[in-house]
């Protein structure tokens, strides 16, 4: 184990496909495990001479940890996936920021010298364990969190749409659209097909699958039809909608991540180099701000600004949030360099599974564009938080 402060590479990151939550989804017979452990071993086939033994800890994010998703999933991954009783592991929450948490803490791992080869990954069934599932908030958590509206995230949407009317529904219909259509373009391109590993499922009727597609995307979406979409959060006067929503979904994604000076002994190619973090709080009753502040005590303590990032992955859990983001980090609405695949809105949104599939993206979009060489993942979190990484491109030549 080194000793030494050492560069955090992130060497490679898969996905599921993801799925939608409930009866109809492409897991609904699948439990949260199993969508962990392919990814473990198609990281470990897509990397040799990588082997199980490296590795050092197993660190996932999993928000509702109870049931399938309870037990130190972490720790169970490696065990399930029949690669011995040497590998430790843990789960993480931090909400929708668990599996960039993840990240994060084997990112300091491994610049402290803890470790120098982890696996960092995400998962939620949304389908088996709903949110919210099970939990008992202290009685005077409400009232210090700000209102009911704060353990409510599509209220919480509402609730900058109130504090900030400058983003109207036309705006986040028309964001979502655009989302639709770069997911729709992606896919078809066939963007996705390297970061995400089939597997085999059984559907609700018995029927077998392969999953490898996305299944929450609708690229035939229209203006029209997010205009006439109900407002489940707030039935008078609202504007978010199932469209301009992210998705209630499961889905897993992981990185591999290692110190340079290991992924460089085992002569693999790291795709991007983590930079910074930045971890903010916020007003929980509106918590889909905190991705600005968190990117800016990222951007701080990177020495960068917004203008040196070449791609950008916010995770869309609501439009409304995205456009804040937009607007106040000073990015059009139509910037190229956000979301150029789509994102959350169209993918949806596994919780946990969200900040590695960010990452996954961001390692592909790297890949394919030498030229780009910063990058920002950032996200909100449910009780007012957000999480910003600041990724530098390897690829580059
Ligand atoms: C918004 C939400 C309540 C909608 O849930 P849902 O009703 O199960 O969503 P559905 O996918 O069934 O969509 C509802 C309707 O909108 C329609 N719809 C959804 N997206 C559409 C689109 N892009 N274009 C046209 N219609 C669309 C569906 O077809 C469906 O129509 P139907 O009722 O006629 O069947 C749910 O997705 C949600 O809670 N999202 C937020 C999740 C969240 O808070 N995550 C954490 C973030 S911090």
């Amino acid at each position: 184990m080194s000793s030494h402060r050492d560069d955090v590479v992130v060497v490679d990151a898969v996905r599921t496909a993801f799925g939608r939550a409930g009866e109809k989804g492409i897991f609904w017979n699948t439990r949260a495990e199993d969508l962990c452990i392919p990814l473990v071993r198609a990281l470990l086939e897509r990397n040799p001479p990588l082997a199980p033994q490296m590795i050092e800890d197993s660190i996932w994010g999993v928000t509702n940890q109870v049931k399938e998703q309870g037990g130190t999933l972490g720790r169970m991954v490696p065990i399930l996936a029949e690669m011995g009783w040497d590998i430790p592991g843990c789960s993480i929450d931090r909400m929708c920021a668990s599996g960039l948490t993840a990240i994060g803490f084997a990112a300091g791992y491994i610049a402290g010298g803890m470790a120098d080869c982890l696996l960092a990954g995400g998962v939620e069934h949304m389908g088996h364990l709903p949110m919210g599932f099970m939990r008992d908030p202290h009685p005077r958590a409400e009232a210090l969190l700000g209102g009911p509206s704060a353990f409510n995230m599509g209220m919480t949407a509402e609730n900058i749409h109130d504090r900030y009317p400058e983003f109207t529904k036309e705006m986040a219909d028309r964001y979502a659209l655009g989302t639709q259509q770069k997911a729709g373009r992606a896919i078809a391109e066939g963007r996705m097909k390297d970061m995400i590993v089939p597997i085999e499922v059984e559907l609700a009727d018995g029927t077998k699958m392969t999953a490898d597609t996305d299944q929450h995307p609708r690229p035939e979406t229209t203006l029209e039809g997010l205009a006439s979409l109900k407002t489940p959060f707030r039935e008078e006067g609202g504007r978010v909608t199932a469209g301009n929503a992210s998705g209630l979904n499961d889905g897993a994604a992981c990185a591999l991540m290692m110190s340079r000076r290991k992924a460089e002994e085992l002569g693999l190619a790291p795709k991007m180099r983590w930079v910074a973090t930045g971890i903010a709080g916020v007003d929980p009753t509106v918590m889909g701000i905190a991705p600005v502040p968190a990117t800016e005590k990222a951007l701080a303590r990177a020495g960068l600004s917004i203008k040196d990032m070449d791609i950008i992955e916010i995770n869309e859990a609501f439009a409304v949030q995205a456009l804040y983001f937009l607007d106040r980090m000073g990015l059009s609405y139509d910037d190229s360099r956000v979301n150029r695949w789509g994102g959350a809105i169209a993918y949806g949104h596994p919780l946990a599974a969200s900040g590695p599939r960010l990452a996954a993206f961001m390692a592909a979009q790297f890949t394919e564009n030498p030229d780009a060489r910063y990058g920002l993942t950032t996200m909100c979190v449910g009780r007012g938080q957000g999480y910003s990484v600041i990724w530098e491109n390897m690829v580059a030549g």
